[in-house]
């Protein structure tokens, strides 16, 4: 009596386990890329610029406003964000995160959906419960895009594996360093 339970729970894992042999799984991100990304957020567009560097711990998004402003959102692993702006304004805000920034396994565990044709692009799609759906080329293994559960739209455009932006990109200005309480309460 008391083994039926574990036979039933061992069972249950094989037939889980056998049906997810067979499904594929995400491609990890490159540990460094370059993409850009278009964003629609209800509406609202944006051109991303996308610098991932998993190997030196950061990660870049500049971002175009459509017919707006150009801003800076530089992410370090240890969960240190510096958003800024490099116009007149002169506006920094610091905001620190508990985690850093995305793993190049951050799919992983995702729910696999099944095949979809986006855009010309037939996908394997999966969902990150709670979060996000990812849609990847079958063919060439590349994102095509991602739609978060906000209703937030990235359709890549490019992805430039191993390309990085060199270091003194990554420094953010020195308005983020001083005075930053007066500026975090700025914007
Ligand atoms: C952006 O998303 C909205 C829905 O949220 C849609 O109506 C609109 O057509 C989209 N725009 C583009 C350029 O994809
Ligand atoms: C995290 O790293 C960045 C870049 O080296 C640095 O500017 C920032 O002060 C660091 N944050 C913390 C909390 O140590």
């Amino acid at each position: 009596m008391s083994f039926r339970p574990i036979y039933y729970s061992l069972f249950v894992l094989f037939v889980v386990h056998s049906a997810a042999a067979d499904e594929p799984v995400p491609t990890p991100w490159p540990e460094q890329f370059h993409a850009l990304l278009v964003m629609n957020k209800s509406g609202s567009l944006e051109v991303l610029d996308l610098w991932y560097d998993w190997v030196n711990g950061r990660n870049f998004n500049i971002i175009q406003k459509q017919l707006g402003k150009l801003t800076y959102d530089l992410e370090w692993n240890n969960g240190t964000s510096f958003y800024y702006s490099l116009d007149e304004s002169r506006t920094c805000r610091t905001v620190h995160f508990e985690v850093g920034i995305l793993r190049p396994n951050w799919l992983d565990g995702a729910n696999y959906l099944g095949q979809q044709q986006v855009n010309g692009f037939l996908c394997n799609v999966w969902e990150k419960v709670e979060f996000l759906q990812y849609y990847e080329d079958v063919v060439t293994k590349r994102p095509v895009q991602w739609i978060f559960h906000t209703g937030r739209e990235a359709h890549v455009m490019t992805f430039e594996v191993g390309a990085v932006l060199e270091d003194e990109k990554w420094q953010a200005p020195v308005y983020c360093f001083h005075n930053e309480k007066k500026m975090k309460q700025s914007e």
